[in-house]
């Protein structure tokens, strides 16, 4: 590989874990994935969970621990996208190539072949890959991913080992993303931590992601170039403005609003989302809070059709302050 593709791979590339026991939060699976290595009997697979889990990672990570680094140049492992591959006769026919011949000199008799994205089979193709595998169970061991454990058919879950996938913890996630700015020597401060976590919903791709898309703008990582990265606002930004409608600065809220639209060029319907996740945390009632929710529904809607973005928030903004004048 040159030095330009190094530096240029993608982060969730270059840190993706080369050996099982690099794989985070996923103890259980890890264990029995080990446990097989030991034996060398490897069994058909299922792995299933939530995107950027580790899913994709972990096959390649158990086929290089099993085979060695040239797992893929010798011809051991072979990698199948189900959402690319038109139809079950292509499958097919990679299959047949790939388990034909197993490579010499090896002391494992079978190839791995990875099919994720398994779930995106229809039921059909589903039942003819079932029949592929039989057939070619001698050469080849078969390791499904998929999100969703109840796309795939009974007869290939019966006959693979399943393997569920969690959801990454907060605490996971944050320690991946601090030793992964450690090593592109980022300052990234613990709010933005925060708020990389809490977009990334437990997905490490999505974190990953989100670190390398801020790093491209400054290597001073912060709340605030994080939600600008995703197009957010930050919740300090909103709470602001929020704070100044119900406090009756109505001129001064005005001028924040304008900043956000016209200074950071964000769109009215960016401002609503970031009004929406605030609202919950405003101090009013459950059902003024409901009232404000339906409003904001419909100015999104107004925005949409084309109404001044300004002059629709802060008719928003005004409600908000009636409302909790109304509560004192
Ligand atoms: N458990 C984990 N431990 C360490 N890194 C992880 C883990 N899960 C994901 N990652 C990181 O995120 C990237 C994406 O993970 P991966 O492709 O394995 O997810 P996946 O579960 O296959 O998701 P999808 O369902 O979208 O295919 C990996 O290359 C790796 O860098
Ligand atoms: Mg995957």
């Amino acid at each position: 590989m040159s030095l330009e593709a190094i530096t240029t791979l993608p982060w969730v590339e270059k840190y993706r874990p080369k050996t099982l026991t690099e794989i985070i939060n996923q103890e259980e699976v890890i264990t029995s994935l080990i446990n097989i290595l030991k034996t060398k009997t490897v069994p058909h697979m299922l792995f299933t969970g939530p995107p950027g889990t580790g899913k994709t990672a972990t096959a390649h990570a158990f086929a290089r621990d099993l085979y060695g680094p040239n797992y893929i140049e010798d011809g051991w492992f072979v990698e199948i996208n189900a959402s690319d591959e038109r139809g079950i006769q292509t499958i097919r026919d990679k299959v047949k190539m790939f388990a034909r011949q197993i490579p010499m000199g090896g002391e494992i008799g079978f190839k791995i072949l990875l099919l994720d994205e398994s779930d995106q089979l229809t039921d059909d193709a589903q039942h003819a890959f079932r029949r592929v595998m039989e057939q070619y169970s001698s050469t080849c061991r078969f390791v499904l991913a998929a999100n969703y454990s109840n796309r795939i058919i009974e007869p290939i879950q019966s006959r693979c080992a399943v393997f569920r996938f969690r959801p990454l913890m907060k605490n996971d996630i944050i320690r991946r993303i601090k030793w992964i700015a450690e090593q592109e020597k980022l300052e990234v401060d613990d709010a933005a931590l925060e708020a990389i976590y809490e977009f990334s919903e437990g997905d490490m791709r999505k974190a990953i992601n989100t670190l390398q898309a801020a790093a491209s703008i400054s290597s001073k990582i912060d709340e605030k170039s994080v939600y600008y990265i995703l197009g957010y606002i930050s919740r300090g930004e909103i709470r602001k403005i929020i704070e100044l409608a119900i406090g009756g600065n109505f001129l001064q809220a005005r001028d924040e609003l304008r900043k956000l639209i016209y200074v950071q060029g964000l769109s009215g319907s960016d401002i609503v989302s970031a009004i929406y996740r605030e609202l919950f945390y405003l101090d009013l009632s459950e059902e003024d809070k409901l009232e404000l929710l339906d409003l904001l529904g419909e100015i999104d809607y107004r925005i949409s059709e084309g109404g001044t973005e300004e002059v629709q928030l802060m008719a928003f903004l005004a409600r908000l302050a009636v409302k909790s004048k109304k509560k004192k």
